[in-house]
């Protein structure tokens, strides 16, 4: 009884130094894959279908006392929009924008974007880039949000994404993305 308990704190003290010890190192940027930054510029459609058969959001949260707008403010969704080479719905697909958005301005109509770019075809299949930013949709023409990283082809990434929309009807809406990153 008394050798297992000292077994056990034994064990705990030497497991609690490796973990001190290990848990950080310094590493050669090029271990990970960081070389010289390349840009890339990345054109798509972004398919945001509100309505219809096959939505591709849904609402998380609205808010109390339903206001006339489509999306009042505190309005909280979350997507699953499918991204493609060409503007038509039926157009390849290239990947698909997974994430929030937040409608987040009392005075005109914007959101808050926070989504991951996944794509799922080409050389960047299974890579991801993350967006982050402001999207307001009504007052500004181009809407620039930044890329604040990214995962496999887009580890390190940084730089910004730029949205317009392509057109915009009762059962879809459609958005042209322009996304540079280095
Ligand atoms: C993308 O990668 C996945 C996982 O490796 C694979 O199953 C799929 O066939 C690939 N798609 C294309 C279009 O290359």
């Amino acid at each position: 009884m008394a050798k297992s308990t000292f077994f056990v704190c034994l064990n705990l003290s030497l497991l609690f130094s490796l973990v001190t010890a290990t848990y950080y190192s310094s590493l050669t940027p090029t271990l990970l894959g960081f070389r010289e930054e390349k840009f890339t510029h990345l054109h798509f459609f972004f398919h945001d279908v509100v309505s219809g058969p096959k939505p591709s959001m849904v609402f998380i949260a609205e808010p109390n006392g339903k206001a006339k707008d489509a999306l009042p403010f505190g309005t909280v969704v979350a997507m699953d929009d499918p991204l493609t080479v060409g503007p038509e719905q039926d157009s390849k697909l290239v990947g698909k924008a997974q994430g929030i958005y937040t409608s987040i301005s009392q005075e005109e109509m914007g959101l808050m974007m926070v989504m991951t770019m996944a794509f799922t075809n080409g050389d960047f299949n299974g890579s991801t880039i993350s967006v982050l930013g402001r999207n307001m949709i009504m007052s500004e023409p181009v809407r620039e949000m930044a890329i604040v990283g990214g995962t496999g082809a887009f580890r390190f990434a940084r730089g910004y994404a730029q949205a317009r929309f392509y057109s915009v009807d009762f059962t879809k809406e459609m958005l042209s993305w322009n996304t540079m990153y280095s």
